[in-house]
């Protein structure tokens, strides 16, 4: 890690829970909340993969209500506009995974610019990040808005690269979603996998250089190794 001279996050199951909205949805649909944020998040994605394939692009905040309501139809839930206007309102004030605020402060301190490189529109980006209070902690907010397409299209990665005027052999890229390693690992970003749980990572034929549990681990991987 020598040659790091920034760090990219990707944001949604990275920094921040996207199952957070559980809470929510099993206000409305008791004891399914966590069924209902599972498929949402599989659809979410899979709706931004297939999008991106057909060479359409639609923002992330459209791509997250289709695959609500997709979510609640295969269900067989009920979804009115309250709701529908409330999950979708959830998405954007998800909570960050505990250790993070401290772990980018730590990272900040070493004088590495940090950035978000993320499938959200810009505007779920900054709503996201200001209403954790984390916005000072980022000197860019990257949306794939810029390029509509999104991850994990070589494009997007590329954004990373001219915003932060850094070449990419120079920018670790960090993210708990091991297609999003797998695709910037490709793209050629020294990779850290965040592993929260017991993941098992892609086989794509790319490895992460570093495996850490959360973001923490990151901080003292840097730390421990005075690298930078
Ligand atoms: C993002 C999704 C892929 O933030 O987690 O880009």
């Amino acid at each position: 890690m020598n040659d790091i001279r920034g760090i990219v996050f990707d944001l949604y199951g990275t920094l921040y829970d996207v199952h957070s909205v559980a809470t929510q949805c099993d206000s409305f649909y008791p004891k399914l909340g966590r069924d209902v944020s599972v498929l949402w998040r599989q659809k979410q994605l899979e709706y931004t993969w297939l999008r991106s394939l057909m060479g359409q692009y639609v923002d992330f905040e459209k791509a997250t209500e289709d695959s609500l309501v997709y979510t609640c139809r295969h269900l067989g839930l009920e979804l009115d506009e309250a709701r529908r206007a409330a999950l979708c309102e959830a998405y954007l004030t998800l909570s960050p995974f505990p250790e993070v605020p401290a772990a980018l402060r730590e990272l900040r301190a070493r004088g590495l610019p940090l950035a978000i490189l993320s499938n959200g529109s810009i505007r779920s980006i900054d709503s996201v990040v200001r209403r954790s209070g984390l916005l000072d902690e980022f000197a860019h907010l990257i949306s794939v808005d810029d390029v509509r397409i999104f991850k994990p299209s070589d494009r997007v990665y590329e954004l990373a690269e001219r915003k932060l005027d850094l070449h990419r052999s120079a920018i670790l890229f960090v993210s708990s979603n091991a297609w999003d390693v797998t695709g910037a690992a490709y793209f050629g970003y020294p990779t850290c996998w965040v592993n929260r749980g017991s993941g098992t990572f892609e086989e794509m034929g790319q490895r992460p250089a570093h495996t850490v549990t959360g973001i923490d681990g990151l901080a003292r991987k840097l730390s421990a190794a005075h690298e930078i």
